[in-house]
């Protein structure tokens, strides 16, 4: 069965001079997670526009075996680290049925279909609103609705626990671990990779410093405190 993310020899340079990604590759199986660890800096967010294709990188990017484009594009969820980037719409409402209404859902349907989500992410009170009125951790749980919307076979999710609550996180990484879709996590959140991701990538300046089985490489405390991590 094809991969549902390849990434081969990913290099990319924001500047043309200094690389913020050198040679990353790994695979990640169907309803398999991988959860990108490493410090401030190291690489994670450019990783994962690269993988989107919203920054051109060098190498070469295959989803669900095919080469990127928009239909592959559109079997992947994708939870931005700065919610600002998926949520701009004057209501909120309109920001979770924007996905569905692209896929050719009936705006009826795809209005019912984002409160519905919003309701169960605890929002409902706010699907009237713009996403600037709510609080960060507020707006970090609109954005992850608003990726699920679409039954994604692939999320990408970039930090989705930094700015939850105790309880939201923990609610977040059961329903993370109850969805059977593969995902890509861009994390510092040990506790998340250790109860999500049997697999674990450390990046340490854009390269990748070791890859494997998540109780393996979280136990090793030389190598989490070379990448910065504790
Ligand atoms: N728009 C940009 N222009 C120039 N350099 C950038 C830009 N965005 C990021 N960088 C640089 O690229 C490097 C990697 O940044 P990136 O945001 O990918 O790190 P990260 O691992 O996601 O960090 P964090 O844990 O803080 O989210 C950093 O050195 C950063 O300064
Ligand atoms: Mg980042």
């Amino acid at each position: 069965m094809s991969a549902a993310l390849e990434v081969e020899s990913l290099g990319f340079s924001f500047d043309g001079r200094r690389p913020v990604l050198r040679g990353v590759s790994f695979r990640l199986e169907p309803g398999d997670s991988l959860a990108v660890l490493g410090a401030n800096g190291s690489g994670k967010s450019t990783l994962l526009w690269c993988i989107l294709g919203l920054l051109k990188a060098r190498g070469v990017v295959r989803l669900f075996g095919e080469p990127r484009t928009r239909r592959s594009l559109a079997r992947i969820g994708v939870v931005f680290q700065n919610p600002e980037d998926q949520l701009f719409m004057p209501r909120l409402v309109e920001d979770l049925s924007l996905t569905l209404l692209n896929r050719g859902h009936p705006p009826h349907e795809a209005a019912e279909a984002a409160l519905r989500a919003l309701e169960s992410a605890g929002l409902g009170h706010a699907a009237n609103s713009p996403a600037s009125q709510l609080s960060l951790g507020q707006r970090k749980r609109a954005a992850i609705a608003a990726a699920l919307i679409c039954r994604p076979e692939l999320l990408v999710l970039d930090e989705p626990t930094a700015e939850l609550d105790g309880r939201s996180a923990r609610l977040l990484r059961e329903h993370l671990k109850s969805l059977p879709v593969a995902k890509l996590i861009a994390t510092h959140d040990l506790g998340l990779a250790r109860e999500v991701c049997p697999r674990v990538l450390l990046l340490e300046d854009g390269a990748v410093l070791a890859e494997g089985p998540a109780a393996e490489i979280l136990s090793d405390s030389a190598l989490l405190e070379r990448a910065g991590l504790i």
